[in-house]
């Protein structure tokens, strides 16, 4: 593979590729120094700066990366060059990058004299430091390196672990702390970065990545290499990476669905709606500014639900229910396009402004398209998610939105405060200012912010100056600083509808007063099963587990959220009829929210439970991915 063009054609090429944009962007000729308008900017105030990087951009950050880099599935390493372009200050001596157990062969900054480095001490969480001496000149580091065979943010499957079982499969989860362990860049989300990749695999699987394809896919000797190149500069978080037997399906002019051959009729069928979606995200909040919008459906071994990567979100197959009852998750990652994607929380302490305002952004795409009564509903579930969070945490400081410096780095794990919590926030100004001019706020807040890092106290700065306008009553009316910086809940809050659920809610008082399992059950929406299960007493009788189970079904629903509610009631009853389906469920995807919970609450109970759980964890293990692995391990379950 030719690892590193020669400097003038990379130069021609960057100076085409400058002319050829329009957006503003990082991209800059070789050699002049980046034009300072063209690189995204680093936020200085305090509270932007990021705790979970070794980076210090305001002396020397990166501002494009150029990826070349072979996937190897024996070796299970991705490597090659990393060719970073920076900008820096005219005296800066080092450049600090994040390094997660890379292996690094040589760097230079492209003519033949190696730069100096030197790996720091490695954080178990944060990775080390890697710190590149620059020479007075140098513009560009080119790295050699390898990732190590247990790097966080890949999973590599066997053939065995996919759907087709002939292929095997890689796909990567950058967020939020993981892509420095394939990446050497500075991986914060307030260091944008435009980002081009070649990517050669062995011929017959295919690289997809979450950029537009900047050239076609060459296959040869063996070898199959595939181009991206992402013009917007983008937190480096969201470079994303699969590998597999990958099958294409249009689903509309801009949209599209990537899977296993085998996966793909079932895939597209369930997200037939994407490219409404999409219109109607942009009816509410501005223009996609991405291109396509493809999705990407990955094997069961999946450990979240989706990841927005910008322009191919990533998706757990476990959302297919075969009546498109679970597509919030498709409506929630689109909307990442714009809340996370194009408006980036500066560091993980904000996480609530990537999460919370795109489950609001959510809920109103799903309104958009299914009506307002599943809208409702579905805001009601948030709700109570959000109560659960409040109650287990006692309204004490990991309640607050703005999280503290202890909270660390979220994983996509707890999410009743950033995400329901925020989602219900943001309810509450919609309420409060009406919707059609807090409509107009937030679309103006995407424009006027658009690839940029934003922090909370820039976000609330942006509404007082924007929507509040010096009216005192409306600032106290709002009681923005509660909700964000205050543990609890604001006595302003906007409540659910309580019609939204009124029929379920009776049915629940019914059966937990010893009547019969509610005959309309099968007819019920998603939201109204979830609703019944999650209200019924947590202590229940053996007999009347058993009824529910015969009336309803429940241990043959196709619909894993359904299941996953059924479970975890049947397991904290120590409800052996369900032992067996949970087995299935546990050995059968991988996806986080559904395996840990689970997992856990067996474990802890010590006689009946933990056999349980020891026993699945032994054959499960391997099929989860490295991050699930890493939690669970903490159960010391051997296996
Ligand atoms: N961006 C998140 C996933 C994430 C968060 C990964 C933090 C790592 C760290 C994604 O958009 C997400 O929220 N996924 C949810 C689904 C959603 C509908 C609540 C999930 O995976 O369950
Ligand atoms: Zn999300």
């Amino acid at each position: 593979m030719n690892l590193i063009r020669s400097a003038a054609a990379a130069a021609a090429a960057l100076l085409l590729a400058a002319c050829q944009q329009s957006e503003t962007n990082t991209v800059a000729p070789e050699g002049a120094g980046p034009p300072e308008a063209q690189i995204a900017p680093i936020l200085e105030t305090p509270e932007a700066k990021d705790a979970a990087t070794y980076a210090r951009p305001l002396e020397a950050r990166v501002y494009h990366v150029a990826l070349d880099l072979n996937v190897d599935f024996d070796a299970k390493r991705i490597g090659g060059t990393a060719a970073l372009d920076i900008d820096r200050k005219p005296d800066a001596k080092e450049i600090i990058l994040d390094d997660k157990g890379l292996e690094i062969e040589s760097i230079t900054d492209g003519s033949n004299e190696p730069l100096e480095y030197k790996v720091g001490a490695a954080d178990p969480k944060l990775g080390s430091p890697l710190a590149v001496t620059l020479r007075p000149d140098t513009r560009r580091l080119i790295i050699k390196y390898k990732s190590a065979p247990d790097a966080g943010a890949l999973q590599w499957l066997t053939p065995e672990q996919t759907a087709g079982k002939k292929k095997p499969y890689l796909f990567s989860q950058g967020q939020a702390i993981e892509n420095r362990s394939w990446i050497p860049t500075q991986d914060s989300p307030g260091i944008r970065q435009s980002w081009e990749a070649t990517i050669h695999v062995p011929a017959g699987l295919t690289a997809v990545m979450s950029a537009p394809k900047s050239a076609e896919p060459i296959t040869q000797g063996g070898e199959s290499v595939f181009s991206y190149k992402m013009p917007h500069s983008v937190a480096p978080y969201m470079i994303a990476i699969g590998v597999g037997d990958l099958a294409f399906k249009s689903l509309g002019p801009r949209t599209g669905v990537w899977t296993e051959p085998v996966m793909l009729d079932r895939a597209a069928s369930e997200l037939e709606d994407t490219e409404k979606m999409v219109a109607a995200a942009e009816k509410l909040y501005g223009p996609y500014r991405w291109g396509r919008y493809d999705l990407l459906v990955l094997p069961p071994a999946a450990p979240y639900g989706g990841m927005e990567n910008p322009t191919l979100t990533f998706l757990t197959p476990t959302f297919i229910a075969g009546d498109k009852s679970l597509v919030g998750l498709v409506a929630h990652e689109l909307a990442h396009s714009w809340s996370g994607n194009l408006v980036t929380n500066s560091n993980w302490a904000d996480s609530w402004l990537n999460e919370g305002v795109t489950s609001y952004f959510e809920n109103r795409i799903m309104e958009a398209i299914y009506g307002p009564k599943r809208a409702a509903q579905e805001a009601s579930l948030s709700f109570d998610e959000m109560e659960k969070a409040l109650a287990e945490e006692h309204n004490g400081p990991n309640t607050q939105l703005h999280l503290g410096p202890k909270e660390g780095v979220p994983d996509g794990g707890s999410g009743g405060i950033i995400y329901d919590k925020g989602a219900v926030f943001l309810r509450t100004l919609e309420k409060i200012i009406g919707r059609e001019k807090w409509d107009a706020y937030l679309r103006s807040y995407f424009d006027r912010h658009a690839f940029q890092p934003m922090t909370s106290a820039r976000f609330l700065a942006d509404i007082r100056e924007n929507l509040i306008k010096g009216d005192k009553t409306l600032e106290a009316k709002l009681q923005l600083d509660n909700w964000v910086y205050k543990p609890g809940l604001p006595s302003n809050v906007a409540r659910p509808d309580p019609v939204a659920f009124a029929s379920v809610d009776r049915a629940v008082r019914a059966f937990a007063a010893g009547g019969p399992p509610p005959s309309a059950f099968s007819g019920w929406t998603t939201a109204e099963k979830l609703r019944f299960l999650n209200k019924l007493p947590r202590k229940m009788a053996k007999a009347r587990l058993d009824a529910l189970n015969k009336a309803l079904k429940l241990n043959e629903t196709g619909n894993n959220e359904v299941l996953f509610a059924w479970l975890d009631l049947a397991m904290r009853n120590r409800f052996d009829p369900a032992v067996p389906a949970l087995e299935k469920f546990l050995t059968s995807q991988g996806r986080r929210k559904f395996v840990q919970p689970l997992i856990e609450t067996l474990a802890e109970d010590k006689e009946w439970g933990r056999p349980i759980a020891v026993r699945v964890y032994k054959v499960a293990r391997a099929s989860y991915h490295p991050i699930t692995q890493r939690d669970l391990d903490k159960l010391k379950l051997g296996g």
